[in-house]
């Protein structure tokens, strides 16, 4: 038995200080470097909150003008790159496919091991915000055994998903909603793969090593693919008249549900309500009600039950699926958000670096001589 207080999944350790984002769980508030990310989802668009995430400050005209002109530019992949998307297994994840691409896009950055000091950080940082989704709807196109479109300068970085993915860009609603799932997406403090990319970071390791291994952390269903995992339980249940009795089966099986509970927030995630308003948004567009009706059904049974809420991904996951994504598609779709909390993280850890590396209580054999 362990003598010491082991801190089983560091819950409650403060590991470090950080001025990007403050979750308060006691009054249900999230804020990206004091603005409440409500008040950005409604007010600002994604490039002014990636922006912000990278500066300390949301941007004038003209900041916002230079910083789009760039993300803009750097969005097509070399044919290289688009070469090893289209040469993957259509099988493949697309998170597994995304984390590939990142990891190609490092080794084409013919400086990868020079000196990485902010300055150089933010520019690869803008390097990945902007190819990342054109890697993402590439390997879309490759799956699906289409064409590969090429990104456009003249849309936003929500519209041009949509353009790349599907070849056209939806009606205005569809693109607010995407947008603000973005911003909902893009920050949230030492979670587990914004700790796995401060790690890599605190080796001195490079920004493109930090972000993949981030997408590898984002990739599990207890963190980033949990939006998918509700899809999928969602077209379980089938019929929300079914959503009650689903429930109480599924915690009488002790399954976890997947969408609710989390490490931080213990009465409700503060994303939660933005994200319902916009999911329902898209019900309303789309005319079809059954998710959010099974939304409420499952909802209202967990919390009765086990006082657990939903966190952001039971409202993404049926609000992508209404976009008309593929469901193995919502956590990349994470991915091209949160690269930007992400890469504020890596920046922060930096500048005022020392290497991670906690301590552990052995377990195993007491000492012993090799026989043979
Ligand atoms: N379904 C069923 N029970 C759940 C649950 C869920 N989604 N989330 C928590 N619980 C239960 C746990 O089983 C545990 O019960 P117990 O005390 O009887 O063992 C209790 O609530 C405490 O939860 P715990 O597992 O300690 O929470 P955690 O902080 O270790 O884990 C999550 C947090 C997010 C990993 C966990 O809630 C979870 O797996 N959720 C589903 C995946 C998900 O939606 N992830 C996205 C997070 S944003």
């Amino acid at each position: 038995m362990s003598k010491v207080n082991v801190n089983k999944g560091l819950e409650g350790a403060v590991i470090d200080t950080t001025s990007v984002s403050k979750v308060m769980p006691e009054i249900n508030s999230l804020v990206y470097r004091g603005y409440p990310v409500q008040d950005l989802a409604e007010n600002c668009n994604f490039e002014e909150v990636a922006y912000l995430l990278w500066n300390d400050d949301l941007p004038n005209a003209s900041q916002l003008e230079e910083f789009t002109k760039k993300e803009r530019s750097l969005r097509p992949l070399s044919k290289a790159c688009l070469n090893v998307i289209k040469e993957l297994p259509t099988t493949t994840h697309p998170m597994d496919a995304i984390r590939t691409a990142v990891s190609f896009i490092g080794c084409e950055d013919t400086e990868h091991w020079d000196y990485e000091g902010s300055d150089r950080k933010r520019e690869r940082a803008m390097n990945l915000l902007a190819k990342i989704p054109t890697a993402i709807a590439a390997f879309y196109r490759h799956k699906m055994g289409k064409e590969y479109i090429e990104p456009k300068t003249d849309l936003s970085i929500a519209e041009n998903f949509f353009h790349m993915c599907f070849g056209e860009v939806p009606n205005k609603d569809t693109i607010k909603a995407f947008d603000v799932s973005l911003i909902l997406y893009a920050e949230h403090s030492f979670n587990a793969s914004t700790f796995t990319t401060r790690v890599i970071t605190s080796t001195t390791s490079d920004l493109y090593s930090a972000v993949t291994g981030g997408i590898g952390a984002l990739k599990g269903p207890l963190h980033g693919g949990a939006n998918e995992q509700v899809m999928h339980m969602m077209l379980e249940v089938g019929d929300p008249d079914k959503a009650k009795d689903w429930m109480l089966q599924a915690l009488k099986d002790k399954r976890k549900v997947m969408g609710f509970g989390h490490r931080v927030y213990k009465k409700g995630d503060s994303r939660v309500p933005t994200m319902k308003k916009y999911a329902q948004l898209m019900a309303d567009s789309t005319g079809e009600q059954k998710w959010m009706k099974m939304y409420d059904g499952l909802a209202e049974t967990m919390i009765a039950e086990k006082n657990i809420y939903p966190n952001l991904d039971f409202p993404a996951g049926p609000a992508y699926y209404m976009m008309g994504f593929e469901i193995d598609f919502f956590t990349p779709i994470f991915v091209m958000s949160r690269i930007t909390g992400w890469a504020a993280h890596i920046i922060e850890q930096a500048e005022n670096n020392r290497i991670i590396r906690p301590l552990s209580e052995y377990i195993g054999h007491g000492e012993r001589k090799v026989s043979k």
